[in-house]
């Protein structure tokens, strides 16, 4: 083997097939089960994109009702695991709140270990359903303040804002939070998805490879990047220094969070109507000084680099502008790529193989252990 045969980070290297998800590098496009993904964000809700992700169809208003009426009633999670969230430091990272949550869920599913299509689209639908309570309680928990309940009066998005904030802002915020989940909620093979196909494809639970996820997505270079970018900004401050902080990034040669990607060379499909909803957030809450950080940084550094913002940099200052905290933003991540990651789950079942690529050894070549004198 030549090293010309190591593609390192599977760059490039077309696995399996799947019918989820199409990402287009050379038009930078993005569909879900067919459908443009600027289409679905204009036209649907999150409710009916999750729908779509799992059953390849949108669903009929009789389907749509049924779906939400099986999520509203499965939101409430029991007291056992309100108090494992309340025992978990306040200090710790909430993704590994959100990672402790969904393998409890796992322990305490009885049929957490039985397969087929029907079993396993319960469990995506309730962890679907419940991620939401659990994060809504780590953010209260952490502010000093005592959950406050799912309702099953309010929609997907507009019930998150009640349980994190006890109110529902202004349709237009919810709004923005609805189109920012089904962007986040699928993307065909990136790290956190195929990390859950090989769990997968061990035979291993959907539990299990939730939890394998969710430990993807933590990483900077991955679904960590939004809250990253968040701090970036805010350690730039205002839109006069960001040259000057972008000079000493990449003398320090780092990387400048929500900026690249493995797949979209010339800019990520997703990125211009995550940019509306943040600059409707932005006119909503009059965040002028923000979007003006947020041109000039972008304008800067695609000035310099030719390499254009992913999803994650439009969607960080908007969470914020929401009002969540900034290490809440990968568990909202979470809550949205819980869709793809259960429908990439369910379709490596229905056709699995054991995922074990080959590793070209370069250490220490064959030789005796000495033998040890009397
Ligand atoms: C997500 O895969 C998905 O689909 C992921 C995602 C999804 O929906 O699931 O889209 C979500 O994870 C988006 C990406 C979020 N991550 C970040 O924003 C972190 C910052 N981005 C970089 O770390 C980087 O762009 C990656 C990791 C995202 C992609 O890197 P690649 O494809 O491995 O490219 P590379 O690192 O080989 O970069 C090529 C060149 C390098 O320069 P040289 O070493 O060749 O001189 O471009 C440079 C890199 O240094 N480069 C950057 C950069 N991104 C690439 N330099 C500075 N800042 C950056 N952000």
């Amino acid at each position: 083997m030549t090293d010309q045969d190591i593609k390192k980070g599977l760059a490039g290297v077309v696995v399996d097939t799947t019918k989820v998800s199409k990402v287009v590098q050379e038009t930078n496009s993005l569909t879900y089960r067919g459908y443009p993904v600027q289409e679905l964000a204009a036209n649907c809700s999150f409710e009916e994109v999750a729908y779509l992700i799992w059953h390849g169809e949108l669903p009929t208003p009789e389907q749509l009702a049924e779906f939400t009426a099986r999520e509203r009633g499965q939101r409430a999670i029991d007291q056992k695991l309100i108090d494992l969230i309340l025992s978990l430091p306040t200090d710790c990272h909430p993704m590994h709140v959100v990672q402790t949550a969904a393998a409890y869920l796992g322990a305490v599913d009885p049929e957490a270990d039985v397969e087929g299509p029907e079993a396993n689209l319960a469990k995506a639908e309730r962890m679907y359903a419940q991620l939401p309570t659990i994060v809504a309680v780590d953010h209260r928990r952490r502010h000093g303040l005592d959950p406050v309940a799912p309702t099953e009066d309010l929609g997907y998005a507009a019930n998150f804002f009640k349980m994190v904030f006890d109110e529902v802002p202004a349709e237009e915020v919810v709004r923005c939070f609805d189109v920012s989940m089904i962007l986040y909620a699928e993307h065909s093979f990136n790290a956190s998805t195929f990390t859950a196909r090989v769990i997968t494809s061990t035979t291993s639970d959907m539990y299990s490879a939730v939890a394998g996820a969710i430990g993807a997505l933590k990483g900077p270079l991955h679904g960590g990047a939004n809250e990253a970018v968040m701090a970036m900004l805010e350690e730039v401050g205002t839109a006069d220094k960001a040259s000057a902080w972008i000079d000493k990034a990449l003398e320090n040669k780092e990387k400048i969070m929500g900026f690249g990607h493995r797949v979209y060379k010339n800019g990520d499909s997703r990125v211009p109507t995550m940019r509306k909803a943040f600059e409707d957030m932005v006119e909503a809450k009059g965040a002028t000084d923000l979007l003006d950080l947020y041109n000039a940084f972008e304008e800067d550094f695609v000035g310099r680099k030719g390499i254009y913002p992913n999803l994650d940099y439009p969607s960080g200052p908007a969470y914020h502008l929401m009002g969540f905290d900034t290490p809440q933003f990968t568990p909202i991540f979470v809550m949205a790529r819980i869709t793809g990651w259960t429908a990439h789950i369910m379709e490596q079942q229905a056709s699995n193989a054991l995922i074990r690529p080959l590793s070209a050894y370069d250490g220490e070549e064959q030789r005796s252990v000495p033998t040890k004198s009397d």
